[in-house]
């Protein structure tokens, strides 16, 4: 049992509470006070202390809440190890991540992709953005002009990010069922970054993490350059396999899972409300922390998808990331993560180390479009768009592809996962497409093991394009042996 040798100081600028919050938390974090440590009856730590016990009792139920001790009746409160804390130790060693020579290049036929995207008469029946036609830009020029002359610093800013901003998503995540306070909130510059910074800064070299496949995240090197070792979890029509987590869960402790439970990139996939339920449960079971990518959310075409997990964490488990870049605009890079106080803190002073911040005018102007309420019309005539090219694509793949490729339509999202009925050479059929001046986004840029699949997009060809450009596509299967 622990005896307190500390007291907090009465002349401090921080109340009594938070010095004991940040002294007991330290202890933690720090290792000194391991995971199963016994605290002091709360009457006699008070006497300890010297406060009174309804100010420990603050304190207290803050460590409580952010999963650092936890109490059972009879036996009083112990030191607790919740994963997140775990992971949040502070024993990394940045430096030794930042070294140049530890990154990796893209994948060659992404760095192709990066660069054909911009050549001239180029169709892409693949990218992962919004057609610039699509995007608000009038009202985002006007947010500008108006918006501009208001800011009157520009300054660094807080490590977490434009107060204004974190209000403001603070009261449009309550709209997606998410209860989240300003300070457990962090502005990052897009969900990519966002997820740069939770594996950077909560994740040590070959620590294992549990992701899906195919995944957005096999997509980036960066990830890999990290040396972390990926345990994939296959796809199925409703989301991960919660069969294999299960069963891989058993043979190896990981760090955490990263999942895109709604409008999965690249298969398109919604995980059912039961589902979200077990996968939760299994999850707060196993003491398994959550990174949940929540990017293509506010795309739903046929019916409001069931809540984010976040929204069904009681306990702290769940990091959650979105961003603006689907819906109105990547060029702002604007996103922003959710979770428990510690973690953010860490990850922001993290973020102060890469960039000191995102851009201020970005910040505002996305504050001021949230605060004026200018999305939901927004995202109102964007579904409408995406839902008749949904549907042009869905006649045109009937049209030509009905002999040579199996489809499921999305039910939001932007994404069609196109599985090819005879395997091709996917290098041959890009090469190909491309001198047609299609590009194409083959299937083993999200997961080696499939090659039979293209992932498809109409939300960025013109509709005119996306049937040109599928029509060529058919040709050039038809042509192969
Ligand atoms: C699942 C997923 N997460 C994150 C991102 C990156 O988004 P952002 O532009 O906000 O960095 C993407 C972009 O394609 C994505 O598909």
């Amino acid at each position: 049992m622990l005896t307190m040798d500390w007291q907090p100081c009465r002349g401090n600028a921080l109340p009594l509470y938070r010095q004991i919050y940040l002294y007991i938390q330290n202890k933690i974090e720090t290792g000194q006070w391991p995971s199963g440590t016994r605290l002091l009856p709360q009457r006699q730590l008070a006497g300890q202390l010297k406060v009174n016990r309804s100010t420990l009792a603050i304190a207290l139920d803050e460590l409580t809440a952010d999963g650092y001790i936890k109490s059972r009746r009879g036996s009083g409160m112990t030191v607790s190890s919740p994963a997140w804390a775990k992971l949040a130790s502070a024993s990394r060693s940045w430096n030794q991540r930042l070294t140049a020579d530890a990154y990796l290049s893209n994948q060659p036929m992404i760095q192709k992709i990066n660069t054909l995207e911009f050549a001239p008469d180029m169709i892409r029946l693949g990218t992962g953005e919004i057609a610039p036609e699509l995007l608000p830009q009038t009202e985002l020029q006007q947010l500008i002009a108006e918006t501009a002359p208001k800011i009157h610093n520009f300054g660094y800013q807080e490590p977490q990010g434009l107060p204004a901003l974190r209000q403001q998503i603070s009261r449009h995540l309550k709209t997606r069922g998410i209860d989240a306070a300003p300070g457990s909130i962090l502005i990052v510059s897009g969900a990519l970054q966002a997820l740069q910074l939770i594996c950077f800064g909560l994740l040590a070299p070959k620590d294992a993490m549990f992701i899906e496949r195919p995944s957005y995240l096999l997509s980036l090197q960066l990830f890999r350059s990290l040396q972390l070792r990926f345990s994939t979890l296959p796809m199925e029509a409703d989301g991960l396999s919660l069969t294999s987590l299960a069963e891989q869960h058993k043979r190896h402790r990981h760090a955490l899972l990263y999942t895109v439970p709604t409008f999965h990139n690249p298969t398109g996939a919604l995980m059912p409300l039961n589902k979200r339920q077990a996968l939760l449960h299994f999850c707060q079971e196993n003491q398994l922390p959550i990174v949940e990518d929540d990017v293509y959310r506010d795309l739903w075409l046929d019916q409001e998808p069931p809540p984010p997990l976040k929204a069904m964490d009681a306990n702290g488990l769940v990091l959650y990331v979105n961003s603006l870049s689907k819906t109105i605009g990547p060029g702002l890079r604007i996103g922003w993560v959710v979770g428990p106080e510690p973690i953010i803190q860490r990850l922001a002073d993290l973020k102060m180390q890469h960039d000191y911040g995102s851009s201020i005018l970005s910040q505002w102007v996305a504050a001021e479009w949230l605060r004026q309420g200018l999305e939901e019309a927004h995202l109102t005539r964007l579904r409408q768009e995406l839902r008749q090219r949904r549907l042009l694509v869905g006649q045109c793949l009937e049209n030509h592809f009905s002999q040579l490729a199996d489809w499921r339509l999305p039910s939001g999202g932007f994404y069609i996962w196109l599985k090819l009925r005879t395997p091709v050479s996917l290098p041959q059929l890009f090469k190909a497409a491309c001198q047609k001046h299609v590009l194409l986004n083959p299937g083993t840029i999200y997961d080696q093991q499939s090659s039979q699949y293209l992932r498809l997009s109409y939300a960025y060809a013109k509709p005119e394009e996306l049937c040109r450009g599928l029509k060529i596509l058919a040709g050039l299967l038809e042509r192969r042996p």
